[in-house]
C-alpha cells in the first residue's frame, strides 16, 4: 500500500508511526510532515491545504489511501477532489464535513436525528440573539458558526458577558465569515471526554476516548489552547455510557447524514458532556484530536492502516478493533508565549534519552531541523511526550520522567496532565 499522510502536527507524527507497523504499507509519504515524520517517511512539501497540490501528488505516486490529519483540507474538499480523480481517501466529503465546519449544521443534524445536545437556537441577526439571551438569563453559551481554531466558544457567566461575545463576533466581525452567524445555547453540566469513531458512511466503531486539557494553565486555568495534554481511557467514561453514547449520538447522526445523501467516512470526534442525564452532545469534529490521537494510537493493537481502509472502502461492518488494557499520557511541550506568541528557534535536546524510558514515545510536532542537525522549535506545540503503562498514575510518572531528559529552555508544559482522573498532583 502506498500511503499520502496530510498535516504536520504530532498528530500526524503519530499517525506515521502506528502507519509504519503496518505489514501493509509498502510506501508512505507525508505532506508536509515534520522532522519526526522524516525519520519513519518521505517528507513533501505540499502544505495541508494545498488541495490540488495533493490530488496531483497522490496521481502521479499511486497512492492507494489518503490519510487527511487536520479538518481544514476537509471542510475545503480533499476528500472530494481525490474522489474526482480516483483516488481513495479515509475523510469525510466536504458536505459531511459541515459537521465541523458548522455549527449550525451539527444542531440541525442533532434534532433531526434526535440526539441529546443543549437546547438553543441560532441566529443570523445580533438583536435577536441578544434577546434571547436576556430571555433566557446565564450562564449560557455563545459559539461562532464557522471554524474558528478553539477561538469561537464563549460560555458565559453572566447576560452582559453573553452581549458582548455576539456583538464582537455578529458586529465586531471578531472571527470574519465565521461569526457572522451564532448558536447560542443552555450551558451543560458535568464531566467532558472526547469519543471518536470510525465511519464508513454505514457503520460506526468505536475507536476510543480521552479527556483533553484545553487551558494553558494547571489546574485547567488561563486560555484555551489547541490542547495540552491527553490521557485515555478516561475512568468517567464507562463503557456502558461509551455504548450510551455510541447509541444516541454516533450512530444517529450517522444514519441522518446518509439519510440526506452525505454518508460520513472517516473519524468522528464527538466531545461529550457527561450530564446526570447521561452523555450529550457538545460538538462535533471530522478527525482526530491533537494531542488525543497521540494517547489513543498508544492502546491501539490492531493494524491501523487496515482499519482505515476498510472506513475508506465502506466495509467496517464485520470490523473489530482490539485495545491494549494499559493506560496512556500525552503530555504537550509548547514553546514558552503559547498560545499567543510562541517563542521560536529554541533549541531542543536529549529526545534520543526520553524515548528511552520504559514506554515512552516522543512525536514532533512545531520543530524543525536546523542546517546544522540541531531541532529546534519552530511552533507553538512542539512536542508531544507519551506513555504507555498499566495504570494512569504509571504512565504519568514515565511522561514526566522522559520530560526530565530534555533540554529545551523555552518550553511550556503543564505538570497536572491526568489529574482530572488522579485526583493528585505529580511527584
Ligand atoms: P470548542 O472550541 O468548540 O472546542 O468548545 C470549547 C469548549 O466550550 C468545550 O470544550 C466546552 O468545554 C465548552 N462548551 C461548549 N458548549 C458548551 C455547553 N453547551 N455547555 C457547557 N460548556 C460548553
Ligand atoms: N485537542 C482538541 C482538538 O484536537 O480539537
Amino acid at each position: 500500500m502506498r500511503v499520502l499522510l496530510v498535516g504536520s502536527g504530532g498528530r500526524e507524527h503519530a499517525l506515521a508511526w502506528a502507519l509504519a507497523a503496518s505489514p501493509l504499507l509498502g510506501k508512505l509519504w507525508c505532506a508536509p510532515g515534520n522532522p519526526g515524520t522524516a525519520e519513519i517517511a518521505e517528507n513533501v512539501a505540499i502544505a495541508a491545504d494545498d488541495i490540488a497540490g495533493l490530488v496531483a501528488f497522490a496521481g502521479a505516486r499511486r497512492v492507494d489511501l489518503v490519510v487527511p490529519g487536520p479538518e481544514a483540507p476537509l471542510v475545503a474538499g480533499l476528500t472530494d477532489a481525490l474522489a474526482a480523480a480516483g483516488l481513495r481517501c479515509c475523510g469525510p466529503s466536504a458536505a459531511a464535513a459541515r459537521l465541523e465546519g458548522s455549527k449550525v449544521f451539527t444542531k440541525e443534524i442533532a434534532a433531526a436525528a434526535g440526539v441529546p445536545t443543549a437546547p438553543g437556537r441560532y441566529f443570523n441577526d445580533a438583536a435577536a440573539a441578544r434577546a434571547y439571551v436576556r430571555d433566557q438569563g446565564a450562564p449560557i453559551v455563545v459559539k461562532a458558526d464557522g471554524l474558528a481554531a478553539g477561538k469561537g466558544v464563549v460560555v458565559a457567566e453572566s447576560v452582559a458577558e453573553a452581549e458582548a461575545a455576539i456583538e464582537a463576533l455578529m458586529i465586531g466581525g471578531k472571527l470574519g465569515a465565521a461569526g457572522a452567524r451564532v448558536v447560542v445555547e443552555a450551558c451543560l453540566k458535568g464531566e467532558e471526554v472526547s469519543l471518536f469513531a470510525l465511519c464508513d458512511g454505514k457503520t460506526a466503531v468505536f475507536l476510543g476516548a480521552a479527556q483533553d486539557h484545553k487551558r494553558v494553565g494547571e489546574g485547567d486555568t488561563g486560555p484555551n489552547t489547541g490542547g495540552m495534554g491527553a490521557y485515555s481511557p478516561p475512568p468517567a467514561l464507562t463503557p456502558a455510557l461509551a455504548e450510551a453514547a455510541m447509541a444516541r449520538i454516533i450512530r444517529p447522526t450517522l444514519a441522518e447524514l446518509a439519510r440526506r445523501g452525505t454518508p460520513f467516512r472517516g473519524i468522528l470526534f464527538a466531545g461529550l458532556m457527561l450530564t446526570e442525564a447521561g452523555p450529550q452532545l457538545i460538538e462535533f469534529n471530522v478527525r482526530f484530536g491533537d494531542p488525543e490521537c497521540q494517547a489513543l494510537l498508544r492502546r491501539l493493537k490492531s493494524d491501523l492502516l487496515a482499519a482505515l481502509l476498510a472506513c475508506a472502502d465502506g466495509e467496517l461492518a464485520d470490523f473489530d478493533l482490539r485495545w491494549d488494557e494499559a493506560a496512556a499520557i500525552a503530555v504537550v511541550l509548547a514553546a514558552r508565549g503559547y498560545p499567543e506568541a510562541p517563542r521560536k528557534g529554541g533549541v531542543i535536546h536529549g529526545l534520543r534519552e526520553a524515548a528511552r524510558v520504559e514506554g515512552v514515545e516522543v512525536f514532533h510536532a512545531g520543530t524543525a531541523r536546523r542546517a546544522d542537525g540541531e531541532i529546534v522549535a519552530a511552533g507553538g506545540r512542539v512536542l508531544t511526550i507519551t506513555a504507555r503503562a498499566p495504570t494512569l498514575a504509571a504512565a504519568r510518572a514515565s511522561a514526566y520522567a522522559a520530560i526530565a531528559r530534555i533540554t529545551f529552555e523555552d518550553a511550556l508544559y503543564r505538570r497536572d496532565i491526568g489529574w482530572r482522573a488522579l485526583l493528585s498532583p505529580p511527584r
